[in-house]
């Protein structure tokens, strides 16, 4: 861990004050402030919408073209931060919020790349929602952002649109796009997409797959499935057959709410997702394409309600990190090890230490990323979900330690940076 460089907080952030003035700089974050809450209440006003049904007005959604240049604020920002500080407002390189959430990184020819949902304009809660806090804002689609160092993160816009004009569509801004995670197929050269797409109401529960020749998009979207239709699982057993929600989903396909993607070393890559009403989560292993499930996979966590997986491996053994089903409030992670995806797993409790760690550091995981070139280095990426202002969810991103028998351990920072090099 000694690779890590931890700041104490204070003394930067007095520099910070201090520097904003001298250089007369704070009335300009004022400024943007009030003008980004005059949008948001236009927003709040065109996002009609007729609850009863769960429909939203199409006057609401964002057209959003890919454009390497295209930004998605176009406010003046203020200076971006030197460490990464979780929980505090991220700016990027041009001053405005990052906007990616639940996202991942992507790790390609020395850059890393950020793709996660944008959230963006009033948050509501659809009736048929309202009994669970299904708080939501309209699907805005996903973005990116890329960086050499994973502090200072540059804008590319929005790698997959939403598509306001086809009501049916799966990324129409009625429909839900979660947790968006972008892998590398080096053989094809192929950079592709999954995701969470859902109703509004969250009964679809299906992945969403996309695909594109560069990281920074555009992604074209091949479509949505639910997973391994008429497959049981390798670890089935005979009363799992009758089991009432995995022998019901047989015929239609598995559900498929929150997700992450794995690469393994030899280049086999694995699908985590919360499936059967999310009691019960699943690994399925993917078609050597990258592009469908391969018809392969086991169920794991069987009735433990685990959601937001992430995954990584270390040492030959794969390591889980995942939350309990609490919406968008936060709970206690779970961790978990096992010598392969398909498990069996064992349960390792939870990973975080100290304060809040009952409450994930007030966050909910999303990904786990090794950092190359640092021995031992992987980081925790959360976010802190707003529930009643979605757009101003934070992110919560930790450095992973481990323990002497290689449990890991996510100890809260105010903040840290991870001594990269930026040219
Ligand atoms: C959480 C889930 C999020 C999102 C949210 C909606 O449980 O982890 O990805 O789906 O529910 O309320």
């Amino acid at each position: 861990m000694r690779m890590w460089n931890f700041f104490s907080s204070r003394g930067v952030f007095r520099t910070y004050l201090t520097n904003l003035v001298r250089d007369g700089l704070l009335p300009l974050l004022l400024i943007p402030g009030l003008l980004l809450g005059e949008s948001t209440l236009r927003q709040a006003e065109t996002a009609s919408m007729t609850s009863a049904n769960c429909k939203i007005s199409e006057k609401s959604c964002r057209v959003w073209k890919h454009d390497a240049h295209h930004r998605i604020n176009c406010r003046p920002g203020s200076i971006p931060a030197a460490t990464i500080r979780p929980g505090v407002v991220w700016k990027d390189t041009d001053g405005n919020p990052i906007n990616a959430h639940g996202g991942g990184v992507l790790h390609h020819q020395g850059v890393y790349y950020w793709y996660g949902m944008v959230l963006e304009g009033r948050t509501y809660v659809p009736a048929c929602n309202a009994s669970w806090g299904g708080t939501r804002v309209v699907a805005n689609g996903v973005s990116c952002y890329r960086s050499v160092d994973l502090i200072h993160w540059q804008n590319l816009g929005i790698v997959l649109s939403a598509v306001p004009d086809q009501p049916d569509h799966d990324l129409h801004c009625d429909k839900v796009i979660e947790r968006p995670k972008v892998i590398y197929h080096a053989k094809n050269r192929k950079f592709v997409m999954w995701m969470h797409v859902d109703s509004i109401d969250y009964k679809a529960a299906k992945s969403g797959v996309a695909i594109a020749d560069s990281p920074a998009g555009p992604f074209q979207y091949l479509g949505s499935f639910r997973s391994n239709v008429g497959i049981w699982p390798t670890n089935v057993t005979d009363s799992d057959k009758k089991d009432r929600i995995l022998a019901r989903d047989f015929v239609g396909g598995q559900m498929a709410r929150d997700m992450t993607l794995f690469v393994d070393d030899d280049g086999k890559a694995y699908q985590f997702y919360a499936s059967e009403e999310n009691t019960t989560m699943h690994v399925s292993l993917l078609s050597d394409d990258y592009l469908k499930p391969a018809g392969k996979f086991a169920r794991v966590f069987v009735n433990r309600s685990m959601e937001a997986p992430a995954v990584f491996k270390r040492g030959g053994k794969y390591y889980l990190i995942a939350s309990d089903c609490t919406g968008w409030k936060p709970n206690a992670a779970r961790s978990a090890v096992a010598d392969h995806p398909f498990g069996p797993w064992k349960e390792l409790g939870n990973p975080c230490v100290g304060d809040a760690s009952e409450i994930t550091f007030d966050a909910q995981g999303t990904h786990i990323f090794r950092v190359p070139g640092k021995m031992d280095a992987f980081v925790f990426m959360a976010d802190r979900w707003k529930q009643w202002n979605l757009a101003d969810s934070r992110y919560v991103w930790l450095p992973m330690q481990f323990d002497a028998q290689g449990k890991p351990v996510i100890r809260w920072r105010d903040e840290w940076s991870p001594g990269l090099k930026n040219p």
